[in-house]
């Protein structure tokens, strides 16, 4: 099967990496970081752990699907993957760059993707000399389990960049849904309004944290309330993607909250730093 490789071994790319290698294929997760691509790799093993536990795979597939993941330190060893899926951290300086280097470094006919939240695609493809392979391939978290994939066309997407990435989805037992690039495109547009008014609910002393989540829980089926969903996300990643839609739009009703704000200022960035709206262990 296509080689594939995975920019970035965080919470996304991880999951990324984790699935592909699921479905039969061999994948480079690259991260600069040592401990990232070390870190990944025990998330993923773990994952796949509670996965043979629960029966949906069989016992000895995780060390089977862990032997397909190559662990790579250089944007070098790209080269020769007929996909890269770029799942860095969401800051458009760090994207362009990496796609500026990933277009001298894959081949020709390679398609650049990215995991981006809401960052343009356009913009993102205008960084290479090849727009028409560059395209949104937005995963859900966590990964594994999430049926999405918002399939994000730039203006110079071409077809059949759009039809293989599709494909590839289907492969991975995804269900595709194709939208156009503006800014937090669908996912993003729909859910960080709802998670930023929650934030105002709870700086204003409408409800707390508790409460507020229980409403939404409780009263609207959400799988889980929209400040655990923060916190689970990361809240410096929903800060930048409210940033976009302000920016992007233009429009003042996705002013991110002064209490975001101060959450991310303080590093208390969710789950992964043990403290957001909720403490961890
Ligand atoms: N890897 C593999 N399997 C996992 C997993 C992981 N990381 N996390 C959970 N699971 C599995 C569990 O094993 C369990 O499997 P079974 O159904 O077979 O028993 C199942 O998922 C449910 O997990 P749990 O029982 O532990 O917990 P839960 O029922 O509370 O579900 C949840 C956890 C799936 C996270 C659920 O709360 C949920 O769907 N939350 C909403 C998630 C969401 O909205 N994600 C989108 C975020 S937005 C985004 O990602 C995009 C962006 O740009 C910001």
């Amino acid at each position: 099967m296509e080689r594939i490789a995975v920019v970035g071994a965080g919470q996304m790319g991880n999951g990324i990496a984790h699935v592909f290698a699921q479905s039969g294929f061999p994948v480079t997760m690259i991260d600069v970081s040592h401990a990232a691509l070390d870190r990944g790799r025990a998330t993923i093993e773990k994952n796949l752990e509670r996965q043979a536990k629960k029966g949906t795979i069989s016992s000895d597939a995780p060390a089977e699907i862990l032997g397909r993941i190559a662990l790579e330190p250089s944007l070098d060893a790209a080269a020769g993957a007929a996909l890269i899926v770029e799942a860095a951290t969401e800051n458009s300086d760090l994207k362009y760059k990496i796609f500026t280097e990933l277009d001298g470094i894959a081949d020709s006919e390679a398609i650049l993707a990215t995991n981006t939240s809401s960052i343009s695609i356009t913009e993102i493809a205008r960084r290479t000399g090849r727009p028409e392979n560059v395209i949104g391939m937005h995963f859900m978290n966590p990964v594994p389990v999430m049926k999405l994939v918002e399939i994000i066309r730039g203006l110079a997407t071409s077809d059949e960049t759009t039809k293989r990435v599709v494909e590839l989805s289907r492969q991975l037992g995804k269900t595709p849904v194709e939208v156009n690039d503006y800014p937090g495109f669908v996912a993003n547009r729909v859910l960080m309004p709802m998670i930023n008014e929650a934030v105002y609910c709870l700086m204003e002393g409408v409800g707390e944290a508790e409460a507020i989540d229980q409403v939404m829980t409780l009263g609207m089926n959400h799988p889980m309330g929209p400040l655990a969903l923060a916190d689970l996300i990361g809240l410096d990643t929903c800060l930048a993607i409210l940033e976009v839609l302000r920016d992007g739009l233009g429009d003042p009703r996705y002013r991110p909250c002064p209490l975001l704000r101060k959450y991310v200022a303080a590093g208390w960035l969710g789950r992964k730093t043990g403290r957001g709206f909720y403490t961890y262990q």
